[in-house]
């Protein structure tokens, strides 16, 4: 008797949670909704399963209304923006078509939506009569085949109407420099990215610097940005609350040298990949640039002149340098490394150094916790003040020719596995 009352509250207690689940299960409405969808879209909905672990879909766990949605293959010529409305609570919107839509239905808002995310070929045809979206905050536009001309035409469209926009994505599009006056009306804008659009060191940019003056990320990464004093040419200096840059995969010799550029106090992170940098000039460029930086990548450059550790000694704040990957590096470069003594990380494998490890004072980078000299072509012994990076967790010197046995403080070190 006792073990099936037992039994009973058991069940009662499995029943109870088990509604607690499924409260938390996708809402009827959305679930309905989302059913419509499989008549528009190929997408492998299945009818049983709850439709909030849909693939593709996610929801407000304590709602069970719909915030996600990335949607692919529309069977469909046309985008009917009323199939959206539907979900109240989507923030989030992907849709990555690869047929050919020609244009949109429905001109319902989507009040809640505030990522868009498009990858389709004709992306201008669905932006065009997009209204409503007054919280969209980011609007991801990257690699959809856009030219300058049908660009420009959507961005004058859709700057006046979103004026909350913090984050706009372009890249991958073939573009010219004239694309630039049209992004001059989003002035909420935090974060531009506009790599790989063929823009030149020919910029007209000074407007769209002064427009867009919150900036706080800006990507220009993969362009045809060339030897020129590349700060004073984009006008960085307007940016004062700029704090990541990328300008890697240009020809670059030379990006800052203005002390008007000195204003860029709160950057702390810049990318320069794939440049040519001009180690003559390098200390001063960077002299230029404040203390805040924190994190300085120049891999894969094919550095003119030699650069040595000394360049970026000014840089007081400075963690993580990365040169991996560099032609003309030196063995000299290491001479003064100890000068560096905020470094946390410092990469410089596949560089081609050759000769012995500098006895330099290596001993000063208390802070260095990651060293990378792998795929050099450094041989003879290590230098004993290896052994007195207190703070050293991994250290990577495979792939060289050292010699001689490993000093005991070294040997104590917990490298990864
Ligand atoms: C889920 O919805 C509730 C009620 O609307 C809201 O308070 C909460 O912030 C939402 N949670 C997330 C993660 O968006
Ligand atoms: C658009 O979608 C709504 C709701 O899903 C539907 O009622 C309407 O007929 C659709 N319009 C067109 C032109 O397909
Ligand atoms: C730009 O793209 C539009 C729409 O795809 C097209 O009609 C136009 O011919 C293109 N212009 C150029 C110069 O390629
Ligand atoms: C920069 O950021 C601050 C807050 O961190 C903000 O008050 C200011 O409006 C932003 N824009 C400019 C141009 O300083
Ligand atoms: C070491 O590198 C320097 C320049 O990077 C080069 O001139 C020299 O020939 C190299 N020596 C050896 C032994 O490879
Ligand atoms: C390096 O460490 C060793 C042993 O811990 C110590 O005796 C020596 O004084 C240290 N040298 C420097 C320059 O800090």
């Amino acid at each position: 008797m006792k073990r099936k009352m037992k039994i009973v509250r058991l069940s009662f207690l499995l029943f109870l949670l088990l509604q607690a689940i499924s409260s938390q299960s996708c809402s009827k409405q959305d679930r309905l909704a989302l059913s419509a969808l499989t008549s528009r879209f190929q997408i492998p909905f299945s009818s049983d399963s709850d439709c909030c672990e849909w693939e593709g879909v996610k929801c407000n766990s304590s709602t069970g209304r719909v915030t996600e949605l990335s949607l692919r293959n529309s069977v469909e010529q046309y985008i009917n923006y009323s199939d959206f409305s539907v979900f109240k609570d989507l923030k989030h919107l992907h849709l990555s078509l690869d047929n050919n839509i020609v244009g949109c239905v429905g001109n319902e808002g989507l009040p809640s939506l505030e990522v868009l995310e498009l990858k389709l070929d004709n992306a201008a045809s669905i932006l065009s009569c997009v209204d409503g979206l007054s919280n969209l905050k980011s609007l991801y536009l990257s690699y959809n085949s856009f030219n300058t001309s049908s660009l420009h035409h959507v961005l004058e469209t859709l700057s006046s109407k979103l004026s909350n926009l913090e984050v706009l994505d372009i890249s991958g599009n073939t573009l010219t420099n004239d694309i630039l006056p049209s992004l001059e009306g989003f002035t909420s804008l935090k974060e531009l990215h506009l790599s790989q659009t063929e823009l030149d060191s020919d910029l007209h940019i000074e407007g769209l610097c002064s427009k867009l003056s919150n900036l706080e990320v800006l990507d220009l990464s993969q362009n045809n940005f060339k030897d020129c004093d590349i700060g004073s040419a984009l006008r960085l200096s307007i940016l004062t609350n700029l704090t990541n840059l990328a300008l890697s995969y240009n020809n670059i010799h030379n990006f800052v040298v203005r002390e008007g550029s000195k204003s860029l106090s709160r950057l702390e992170e810049l990318t320069l990949d794939g440049n040519m940098i001009d180690g003559n000039k390098l200390r001063d460029s960077l002299r230029a640039l404040s203390s805040s930086i924190r994190v300085l990548s120049m891999s894969g450059n094919t550095f003119k002149g030699t650069i040595v550790a000394g360049d970026f000694k000014d840089l007081s704040n400075l963690q993580n340098l990365r040169l991996d990957g560099s032609r003309n590096m030196e063995n000299k470069f290491l001479k003064r490394i100890g000068e560096l003594t905020s470094l946390k990380l410092l990469s410089v494998a596949y560089s081609d150094i050759n000769g012995t490890l500098p006895q330099a004072d290596w001993f000063k980078l208390k802070n260095l916790e990651e060293l990378d000299l792998s795929y050099n072509k450094f041989d003879g012994p290590l230098p004993s003040s290896f052994g007195n990076m207190t703070s050293l967790r991994i250290l990577e010197l495979s792939q060289n020719l050292f010699t001689g046995q490993f000093d005991s403080n070294i040997a104590s070190l917990t490298s990864p596995s």
